[in-house]
C-alpha cells in the first residue's frame, strides 16, 4: 500500500479510534457498578487530549488484501438483534470494552453503511439465548467506521474469549461470519478455532479495554 493510502486510512480512522469523554466516566473499577446507565449511541468525537488514539493496524498492507477469515457462527446466534452501538444496559457487569475499526473492500476502500451484527457471552461466559443481552447490530458511517461498546466476554468451556460478528454490505446477501479474539490469552492455545489473524489489536484507556479490528470483505 502506498504512503498516500496509509495516510488516507489513518485519517479515516481517527474519529472512530478516539474514545468520547462520556465513555471514560464512571469507570473507576474493573467491574461496572451494579447500575450503569446505558451509553447512548454516539458519534465518536475526539477526546480533548487526543490520548486515546489508536495506531492503524496492518490490515491493509498491500493492494490485494486477503478477505477476513470466515469462522463458524456457533450455536448461539439469534436473528433480529436491536440496532445499537452500545450493548451496555443497566446492571451489565464486566470490564468495559470498546472495539473500533473499519469495514473495507478487498481493494482497501471503506464500505459505508455496512451492517455489523455482534453477539457475545457475558462476563461469566454465558449467552442470553432468550433475549438480546449483549447482542446488537449497527451500520458503518460513510467512511466505513464502526464502534462497539460492550464488556469483555468471559471464556466458557472449550472456548477462549471471543466476540461473534457478521458483516455485510448494504443490500447484499453475502455475509462474512467470523469471530474476534484477544491476543495473549492463555486459553488461545487450547482453542482450535483461535486464529491470530482474527486477534484484535488491544489496548486500554484508563480502565476501559480497547480493541481495533478492520474487516476486509471479499
Ligand atoms: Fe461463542
Amino acid at each position: 500500500m502506498s504512503p498516500d493510502e496509509l495516510n488516507r486510512r489513518e485519517m479515516l480512522f481517527r474519529g472512530a479510534a478516539l474514545l468520547p469523554a462520556t465513555m471514560l466516566l464512571g469507570c473507576a473499577g474493573d467491574e461496572l457498578p451494579a447500575e450503569v446507565p446505558t451509553v447512548a449511541d454516539t458519534t465518536a468525537q475526539p477526546a480533548p487530549d487526543g490520548s486515546a488514539r489508536l495506531e492503524p493496524t496492518a490490515a491493509c498492507t498491500d493492494d490485494d488484501d486477503d478477505p477476513t477469515l470466515e469462522q463458524t457462527e456457533g450455536p448461539f446466534f439469534s436473528p433480529g438483534s436491536p440496532l445499537r452501538r452500545s450493548l451496555l444496559e443497566p446492571g451489565t457487569r464486566g470490564r468495559r470494552l470498546v472495539v473500533t475499526g473499519l469495514v473495507l473492500s478487498a481493494n482497501c476502500r471503506p464500505v459505508g453503511r455496512a451492517v455489523l451484527e455482534f453477539w457475545q457471552a457475558d462476563a461469566d461466559g454465558e449467552y442470553d439465548n432468550e433475549g438480546f443481552t449483549l447482542r446488537g447490530h449497527q451500520r458503518t458511517d460513510a467512511d466505513g467506521r464502526y464502534r462497539l461498546e460492550t464488556v469483555v466476554p468471559g471464556a466458557y468451556p472449550g472456548r477462549t474469549r471471543h466476540l461473534h460478528v457478521k458483516v455485510s454490505r448494504a443490500r447484499s446477501s453475502a455475509v462474512l461470519t467470523t469471530q474476534l479474539y484477544f491476543p495473549g490469552e492463555a486459553a488461545n492455545r487450547n482453542d482450535g478455532l483461535y486464529d491470530r489473524t482474527l486477534a484484535m489489536r488491544v489496548g486500554r484507556s484508563g480502565r476501559v479495554r480497547t480493541g481495533r479490528f478492520d474487516f476486509v470483505l471479499a
